[in-house]
């Protein structure tokens, strides 16, 4: 039997609950494949008791993994940064997370804030790489009146063409072949027009792919008016950040919303973990919601050529959320109804 081995990175603060969710409910979803899971411990705990946050040995460990679940990172005990640049950013940018995959879907059943939400179903292609995360800046006369603070969007040409052939490619495979660039070439003339540029040129490999553009903040007013207009959406490191953001809540919130850092090449282990981050105020007291965790196993599963299992995942989060009535109920027993889920729809050996 097949087994996949993967590197478990729970991190901070609401990361260890739902992690600990997202494996019960992969080890449900498995049935003649064995995965192999090797915990690493990283994160606020680690630095503060060796000042490290990914060590080159910690790095050439995960490596050899075939795939990554995170949790979260970042504690309010920790600098702000530190944690987020030194772990997780260091992942993305060492393994070439060059695509960052946002799904998001209105299930049937979900409460959304939005009166009139029509079917929202479009995935989010973030660029993963480059853009202002890559920490091309500095700052001098810091503390002063006179402090002058910058941070530069790195965008090459390279960088920009792999990962909009890859949204193309996305946009060419969904019913509605739809690919909207978000951007901001208006005010962002060299970066906003080397996307635009790309986007132009690419699309003659993809012909029957329909091409639209918006403006970055018009792209905000159409994803709360009518979200149902995106497909596939390709956007820099930084506005991808905020999109998902918004479009996790105008789809039930952020405790559904799923994504992959993948790296398509396959030149290193893709990594999966919920759009959120270690939410502090509601760490360690059972309250975090681990779907987008069990739904990012899902994306990882997919992403493994298990696409029966990630499809009995699916159906099972789907089967819940319309099911969800107004009793709050805890982390875990949110994962225990969803691993009992998964189990039952196994096919009878
Ligand atoms: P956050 O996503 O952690 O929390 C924002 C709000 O959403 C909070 O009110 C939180 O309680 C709520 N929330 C988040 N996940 C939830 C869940 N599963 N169920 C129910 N409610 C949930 O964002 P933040 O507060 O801006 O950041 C907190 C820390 O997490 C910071 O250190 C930040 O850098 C880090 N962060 C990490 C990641 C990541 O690891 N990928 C992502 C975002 C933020
Ligand atoms: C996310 C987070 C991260 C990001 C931070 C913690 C580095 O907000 O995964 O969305 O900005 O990419
Ligand atoms: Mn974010």
């Amino acid at each position: 039997t097949r087994t996949i081995d993967l590197a478990v990175i729970a991190g901070d603060g609401i990361g260890q609950e739902v992690v600990a969710e997202g494996l019960k409910v992969l080890d449900a979803a498995l049935t003649d494949v064995t995965v192999r899971t090797t915990p690493y411990d990283l994160g606020a705990a680690r630095w503060h008791r060796t000042g490290e946050t990914l060590t080159d040995e910690d790095l050439a460990a995960i490596r050899q993994h075939d795939a990554i679940l995170l949790g979260a990172v970042g504690d309010p005990g920790v600098p702000s940064g530190v944690l987020e640049r030194g772990l997780l950013l260091r992942l993305r940018f060492e393994l070439d997370h060059y695509v960052n995959l946002r799904p998001s879907k209105l299930f049937p059943g979900v409460s959304t804030p939005l009166a009139e939400p029509g079917e929202i179903d479009f995935v989010v292609v973030r660029e993963g790489t480059e853009g202002p995360y890559v920490g091309n800046g500095g700052a001098i006369r810091v503390g002063t009146p006179h402090e002058v603070a910058n941070e530069v969007s790195v965008n090459t040409a390279f960088g920009v063409e792999r990962v909009v052939r890859d949204a193309f490619a996305r946009a060419a495979a969904r019913p509605r072949k739809k690919l909207t660039l978000v951007h901001k070439h208006n005010v962002l003339v060299h970066a906003g027009h080397l996307w635009r540029r790309t986007v132009e040129r690419v699309n003659a490999e993809f012909p029957d792919v329909t091409v639209d553009y918006l403006h970055v903040d018009a792209a905000m007013i159409f994803l709360v008016t009518n979200p149902a207009r995106f497909d596939v959406i390709v956007t820099d490191n930084l506005f991808g950040d905020i999109v998902t953001d918004l479009a996790a809540a105008v789809t039930g919130g952020i405790g559904l919303a799923a994504s992959g850092n993948v790296n398509p090449d396959g030149t290193a282990p893709s990594m999966f973990e919920p759009v959120h981050g270690s939410a502090p105020d509601i760490a360690g007291q059972g309250k975090a919601d681990p779907t987008a965790t069990v739904l990012s196993v899902a994306l990882l599963l997919e992403h493994l050529g298990l696409g029966d299992a990630a499809a009995r995942v699916e159906r099972a989060v789907a089967a819940d959320i319309a099911a969800r009535g107004t009793t709050p109920r805890t982390t875990s027993e949110v994962g225990d109804a969803l691993a009992a889920a998964v189990a039952e729809a196994q096919p009878v050996s």
